[in-house]
């Protein structure tokens, strides 16, 4: 059977994540936000206190992991039982899941946890290796990018919206080396699928990139 998948990938703070879920609302499609995968990971890593270079570890703990997304109007994670949905966007786990995603073993495990939810009617799913390695046939494939300057100011006004205190020259040098480490590891690095559409969302708003990308499946 031939499930179609939308792929969406890009780094950190390009909107992926907003687009993404508008664009599977839209379409009625299920949603795979695949960096809460490695997220939640990253929080199951640092609650066992696992240290971030014993791979061996790192791989069972990815193994033993058991996870559940409800995905109402917000994607509510649970790991192990426990919600964890409060810990997912803080610093320390996306960075921590940016170390631990650049081991090639820790990947290899959850290939097929993501490859799990290509499910009818379609799906549309968000990452860096989405239209590169886990959904390579995918139908309809995206990359989505912006500036880091952008994309470190919309991350800094959505921590301040939040009431959390950012520094905006700290944001800018933490998206920078994100972007750095997910672009130069050996697997599966964040790179454009040869057949992908490229998209700047820097100039655009939220609601022109959810209509272009509407456009396209439609
Ligand atoms: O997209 P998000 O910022 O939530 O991802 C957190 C980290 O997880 C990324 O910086 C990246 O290193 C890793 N990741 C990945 N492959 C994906 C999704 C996320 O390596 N498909």
């Amino acid at each position: 059977m031939n499930i179609p998948v939308l792929t969406i990938d890009g780094p950190s703070g390009a909107g992926k994540g907003t687009v993404s879920r508008a664009v599977a609302k839209k379409l009625g499609w299920h949603y795979l936000d695949s960096g809460s995968i490695y997220r939640s990971l990253a929080i199951a890593v640092l609650n066992a206190g696992v240290d971030l270079h014993n791979i061996e570890t790192i791989v069972e703990v990815a193994q033993g992991m058991r996870l559940d997304f409800e995905c109402g109007d917000e994607l509510t994670v649970i790991l192990n039982g426990d919600d964890i949905t409060s810990r997912l966007g803080a610093e320390t786990t996306g960075n921590t899941a940016s170390m631990i995603a650049a081991y090639p073993e820790v990947r290899a495990v959850l290939l097929q946890k993501q490859k799990d939810f290509q499910r009818l009617p379609g799906l549309v799913a968000d990452g860096r290796d989405m239209g590169t390695v886990v959904f390579p046939d995918a139908k309809y494939k995206i990359y989505l990018s912006a500036s880091a300057t952008e994309r470190a100011k919309r991350r800094y006004k959505q921590l301040i919206e939040k009431g959390i205190g950012a520094n905006l020259d700290q944001i800018t040098r933490d998206i920078e080396e994100r972007d750095r480490r997910d672009r130069e590891r050996d697997t599966a690095p964040l790179a454009m699928a040869e057949d992908a559409l490229y998209i700047d969302s820097s100039d655009m708003t939220i609601e022109q990139v959810i209509d272009k990308v509407i456009n396209l499946v439609r």
